[in-house]
């Protein structure tokens, strides 16, 4: 036998091993989301993602506190408001759960915490649709981009450093660009969600902000069987002025994430969904996969398919386990 290349020397020892890994997973990669609940009195539990809360605002202080103590990347808020209306208008009021709870959290963690307000009307409507519609039930996407943009100057008001531009209305990027330049917010970062997939992914989400949707998202979301098309949404969105682009839902869609990680000269986001979640956690409780491995190896895969942040509701937790093992 003249074997002379044997790659299991460098998997010898755990010190070798981490010698040539060529993947690492940082806290500062991590953004979590939460969500934030209009007149909430104590967090409420959201019964499809065990361990994920609705926010008051002081659960909302202590959960960005830690955050940032453990070096999270960034926090990403959704608002679950307490009224709803046809047009989005709720979403627009300088009062909103949502600004409300970007000013709560800018006073809080001030610039140690990147805040990523989702710049979306689905949590806001009471159709539940992502936009507003046309006569004949239609989502109606020029009339949307004009909302989009009253909420984007609300939330950049309330002091938000990013939006993330989450509804996939076509020329969204753009006129919320040129809406905030046009008001002196130049500085207000966009999170293009460039190519966000019709997913089964997002059950448990629409728990967590108490969506109205029926029917689905078909018409302005991707279809899942499409590659090239996200590539052509991704063009799109860093020429209206994305600073970042996101793939989601994530682990459904690694070859997306790696594609568009090729083509962009931007950084590359990708969002594990409350789904990708609750699916681990079932596994887990059910004692069919070892959880904390399991989470793991997921982040790190969505890492190595190119994405340099990722979105994930275990973003605290992983980042003290990061710290605890130095990994
Ligand atoms: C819509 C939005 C959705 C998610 C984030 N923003 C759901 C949807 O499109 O129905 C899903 C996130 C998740 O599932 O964790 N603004």
């Amino acid at each position: 036998m003249d074997i002379r290349e044997r790659p299991r020397r460098l998997r010898r020892t755990e010190a070798m091993r981490r010698l040539v890994r060529e993947t690492h997973l940082t806290p500062s990669n991590l953004v979590l989301p939460v969500f934030v609940r209009e007149g909430a009195t104590a967090p409420v539990p959201i019964s499809s993602m065990p361990g994920v809360v609705q926010h008051t605002p002081d659960s909302l202080r202590a959960a960005v506190t830690e955050a940032a103590e453990l070096g999270v990347g960034g926090v990403m808020i959704f608002g679950v408001p307490a009224q709803r209306d046809a047009n989005g208008d709720a979403a627009c009021a300088a009062d909103s759960i949502l600004a409300d709870a970007v000013r709560w959290t800018k006073a809080t963690t001030g610039d140690a915490l990147p805040v990523i307000a989702d710049l979306c009307l689905d949590e806001f409507t009471t159709h539940g649709h992502c936009g507003v519609l046309a006569p004949d039930g239609s989502v109606d996407n020029d009339a949307t981009l004009a909302v989009y943009e009253r909420m984007a100057l609300t939330l950049a008001d309330a002091g938000a450093d990013v939006l993330g531009l989450s509804g996939m209305m076509d020329g969204q990027v753009g006129a919320v660009r040129d809406a905030l330049d046009g008001a002196g917010h130049v500085d207000v970062t966009l999170l293009a969600y460039a190519a966000k997939y019709a997913s089964a992914f997002y059950g448990p989400f629409r728990e967590a902000v108490e969506s109205q949707l029926t029917g689905d998202r078909k018409t302005y979301q991707q279809d899942p069987a499409n590659a090239i098309e996200a590539l052509r949404e991704v063009r799109l969105d860093v020429a209206e002025g994305a600073d970042l682009v996101m793939v989601k839902p994530a682990l459904p869609y690694l070859d997306i994430v790696g594609r568009v990680a090729d083509e962009v000269d931007v950084p590359v986001a990708a969002y594990v969904v409350s789904g990708e979640y609750a699916m681990i956690e079932a596994a887990a409780a059910a004692g069919m996969i070892e959880r904390e491995r399991a989470i793991l190896e997921v982040l790190t895969s969505v890492r190595r398919a190119g994405a340099q942040i990722i979105a994930t509701y275990w973003a605290s937790e992983v980042a003290r386990l990061l710290r605890t093992s130095g990994a």
